[in-house]
């Protein structure tokens, strides 16, 4: 019996991923960019070789489908393997938009094969991470990261890489968080149904992949400005198309409105604030680090609780036994 523990960070993603090329290995339709974000944090602990499959999360048993997506990981990582027993926790809430899934499978691969003795890459975890949830093939790398579509039908191209490290440009994420608790519509089934729904769908992928060249661009020069305004034209862009499904998606809250709201009327009076959501309520404003007390101010008229967050490392072994 071996035991390992790893911790990974969520990521949000600056330029957005919406929709599948291929649905079993989670290939996309479109690239993304994403930050590394602390100290939001998954931490994992996988025991290697007990006699039966057992997940705990937040200190309660997994419900079956979460188990299930963990093991069958698992399963394409070691195929023949033992038992394992995974304890895994999030220092932020599950499952509401704020990206839990991505630093939650990046946190397991991570774990998992340090507790099997495993010597592969973090770019090489980052493709079974990729299997678990898309976005987390972005958590396994500290800072800016991109995961290109790829074009190879395995997928092999198709995983995060860095962009930049975490202490690249010192900017800040600022979460309000206007509704935490589970989502209706997880990520996976509202991107399935809007792109077999929606008629904006293949203008939404068309425009991503267009924006790629031009986020990355923008992160290299800290041109905040520039990647401020592509990162909330990406976030729109995305709803709308969930928003011409049939029937229609819709992620927002109404105090998502507010926060939007509250941004916009930041930008007016000249504090360069720009949003971002993602299948859920919460709205995340990017913002230079000296910005970032005064946008936690206006935000939190809107928000049941607002976090501050700044760029996080890689996913990284903590403990070994
Ligand atoms: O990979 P998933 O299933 O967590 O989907 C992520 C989808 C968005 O958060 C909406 C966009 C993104 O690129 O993270």
């Amino acid at each position: 019996m071996t035991r390992a523990t790893a911790v990974a960070h969520p990521n949000i993603a600056l330029a957005k991923y919406w929709g599948k090329r291929d649905r079993a290995l989670n290939l996309p339709t479109n690239g993304s960019l994403s930050l590394t974000l602390a100290p939001f944090c998954t931490t994992t602990s996988v025991t290697w070789g007990v006699d039966t499959d057992l997940a705990r999360l937040d200190g309660r048993e997994a419900s079956g489908d979460e188990a299930r997506k963990m093991f069958a990981l698992l399963d394409r990582m070691a195929p023949g393997r033992p038992g394992v027993a995974i304890e895994t926790g999030n220092n932020f809430p599950t499952a509401a938009g704020l990206a839990s899934s991505a630093s939650g499978f990046a946190a397991l691969v991570v774990a998992a094969e340090a507790a099997m003795g495993g010597t592969r890459s973090l770019e090489e975890l980052a493709v079974f991470a990729r299997m678990g949830s898309g976005s987390a093939t972005r958590s396994l790398h500290g800072g800016w990261v991109l995961w290109p579509r790829g074009e190879r039908p395995d997928g092999l191209d198709s995983h995060g890489v860095p962009v930049a490290p975490v202490d690249h440009w010192d900017v800040r994420m600022v979460v309000a968080v206007v509704k935490a608790g589970r989502k209706d519509t997880g990520s996976t089934d509202g991107m399935n149904h809007t792109q077999a729904t929606s008629p904006f769908f293949d203008a939404w992928v068309a425009t991503a992949e267009a924006d790629l060249p031009e986020a990355k661009d923008a992160v290299l020069a800290r041109d905040l400005e520039r990647l401020g305004t592509l990162v909330e034209r990406s976030a729109m862009r995305m709803h709308g198309s969930m928003l011409g499904a049939d029937p229609w998606l819709c992620y927002f809250a109404p105090g998502s409105l507010l926060a939007l709201a509250a941004v916009r009327a930041l930008r007016r009076e000249g504090i360069g604030a720009w949003a971002t959501m993602d299948a859920g309520p919460n709205v995340k404003v990017l913002c230079a680090a000296g910005d970032a007390p005064r946008v936690a101010d206006a935000l939190r008229e809107a928000a049941e609780r607002v976090e501050v967050l700044a760029p996080g490392g890689p996913a990284r072994v903590t403990a070994r036994a």
